[in-house]
């Protein structure tokens, strides 16, 4: 039997247990747990241990991890402190077995591409992206660092995408468009021109509502 890369996801909410649904679909990663900051002794998520962060990383651990933080920036945040208090462990990049992803497609470590997603044909994904259920990226794209696409979030062709931008659920994002850094797309938004950085978008055709401050939360 092939021997299986120890993995521990970080975060217990609902974009930890997506990772762990994704994870174990196939059979290439043993999950041994969960991190969060608000473990309590005994408690268990998807039937397995939860850690205390403070404790993990005390223990010097050298396996895979992958970060289940929704929010762009605190997992931006998150995977900085980690990288440089666990300098050996790795960050590997997880794809759903029933996710479609171009063979031409490059995908940054740590990423995650939930089931349905589709990721087309030179389409590129920086790294701790987020590529939620059912969520299209077409050909040619760029999706920078830390950009997460909610579930149906679609792009057309040639989109380009800033670092920790959120794309909500189900909004389209028209071919040759480029939308900045750290912005908010809302759900259901329909993006037909060029995004300034740290822009919320809302409605059809999306309208900047107001300018973000870095790192303001939006989940
Ligand atoms: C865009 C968003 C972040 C709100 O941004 P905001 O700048 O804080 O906006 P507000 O909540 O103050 O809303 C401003 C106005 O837009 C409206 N609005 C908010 N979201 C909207 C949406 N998705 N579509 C249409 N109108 C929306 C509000 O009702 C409000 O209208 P009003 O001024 O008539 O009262 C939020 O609505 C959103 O869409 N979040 C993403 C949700 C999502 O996709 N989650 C994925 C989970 S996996």
């Amino acid at each position: 039997m092939a021997v299986k890369t120890p993995i521990v996801i970080v975060g217990a909410g609902g974009y930890a247990r997506a990772i762990h649904d994704a994870i174990t679909a196939e059979d290439a990663f043993d999950v041994l747990g969960f991190v969060d900051n608000h473990a309590i002794a005994g408690q268990l998520f998807c039937g397995l241990p939860v850690r205390l962060e403070s404790d993990f990383v005390a223990s010097g651990y050298n396996g895979g991890i992958v970060v289940g933080l929704g929010d762009n920036s605190l997992r931006e945040k998150v995977v900085l402190g980690l990288k440089s208090s666990l300098p050996n462990a790795s960050f590997p990049t997880i794809t759903h077995p029933r996710a479609i992803v171009s063979r031409s497609a490059r995908i940054g470590h740590g990423s995650v591409i939930l089931g349905g997603a589709v990721v087309g044909a030179n389409v590129e994904i920086g790294e701790f992206g987020s590529i939620w259920s059912n969520a299209v990226i077409e050909h040619d794209s760029i999706a920078s660092d830390f950009v997460t696409l909610a579930p149906s979030a679609t792009t057309g062709g040639s989109v380009t995408i800033g670092a920790r931008t959120f794309l909500g659920l189900g909004c389209q994002i028209l071919h040759n468009i480029r939308v900045g850094s750290d912005c908010v797309i809302s759900a259901g938004a329909v993006v037909s021109s060029n995004v300034a950085d740290l822009s919320v978008m809302i409605g059809v055709p999306a309208l900047c509502n107001r300018r973000r401050i870095k790192g303001e939360s939006y989940l």
